[in-house]
């Protein structure tokens, strides 16, 4: 049975023979290997392209702002997991990937199509402002939270907020999305009644889009900053195990609330 209409899997990104692998146009062992940033690297596997030298910096900062956090869930979720199977690297790996979503972590995609949307909606001489608060209040209506903004811990900006912007204006990057996201913020207020600031979820995408970055691409970034973060805990799990210790605290202070059947918990 055939599915679809397609019946020649095609692709643009790598082929090789008994000599030599190509990837994206270019020979990996004489072209790359040695020659290329990781950063560099992982742009030309997602477009396609070499990036210019703004997209070299404002991607690489962008990675290096979303590694690492502290104990946020999507460690906690992999340490433990790691304590429980410890031959499984990349199943802790994968259960702290796993969250990365619209609520922690994996924000930045879905606040970039929003600066897209409110970027369509002002076309080319709008007024920022009045597009942006147009698309928010169309978020609320929906019952939707604006991404990108609110941070449980950063309630003043998030200060990876201008540090990202700064590298977006010192590398002569674009400005386009970044003057959208703090159009946002200006208007958050009005249309949600709290005066929410910036989150790094949303100048991931401003900055990113300003150079360009696709945005079927973003949600990638936070993955793979993320994984490298992760096997830092997962390393230092390795040497000193605290994925009990985190299942211990987040059972500690539980309360049931469910039915019991008679005589439980009444040994005699
Ligand atoms: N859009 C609309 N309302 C928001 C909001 C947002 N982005 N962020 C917070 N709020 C509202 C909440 O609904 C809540 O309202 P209430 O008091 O009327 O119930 C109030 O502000 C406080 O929210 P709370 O969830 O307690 O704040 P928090 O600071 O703990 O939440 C987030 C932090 C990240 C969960 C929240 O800000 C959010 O969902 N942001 C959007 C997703 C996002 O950007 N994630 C990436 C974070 S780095």
């Amino acid at each position: 049975m055939k599915i679809g209409k397609e019946t020649v899997p095609r692709t643009r990104i790598s082929t090789s023979d008994e000599d030599t692998i190509v990837v994206r146009g270019q020979d990996l062992c004489a072209d790359l290997i040695g020659k290329t940033s990781f950063t560099d690297y992982f742009h030309l596997l997602v477009t396609g392209q070499r990036p210019t030298p703004a997209a070299t910096a404002v991607l690489d900062a962008t990675l290096v702002a979303i590694a690492e956090h502290g104990l946020v869930p999507s460690v906690q979720a992999s340490r433990m997991t790691l304590a429980a199977a410890p031959d499984a690297l990349q199943g802790a790996v994968a259960a702290g990937i796993l969250g990365c979503g619209s609520v922690i972590l994996g924000a930045s995609e879905n606040a970039g199509r929003m600066f897209v949307e409110i970027d369509q909606k002002a076309g080319a001489d709008g007024d920022l402002d009045a597009a942006a608060l147009a698309v928010l209040k169309d978020y609320r209506v929906a019952g939707k939270p604006i991404p990108g903004y609110g941070h449980p811990l950063h309630k003043a900006r998030d200060p990876r907020v201008d540090a990202l912007f700064r590298v977006a204006r010192d590398c002569g990057a674009g400005q386009r999305f970044v003057a959208i996201a703090e159009a946002v913020e200006r208007v958050i207020g009005d249309a949600t009644g709290k005066a929410l600031k910036l989150n790094v979820s949303a100048a991931i995408p401003a900055v990113l889009l300003d150079v360009g970055f696709p945005v079927t691409a973003l949600r990638g970034v936070p993955i793979l900053a993320r994984t490298a973060g992760l096997i830092g805990h997962l390393v230092e799990e390795m040497q000193h195990s605290i994925g009990f210790a985190l299942s211990y605290q987040a059972t500690r202070e539980l309360v049931y609330e469910g039915e019991v059947p008679e005589g439980f918990g009444k040994k005699n």
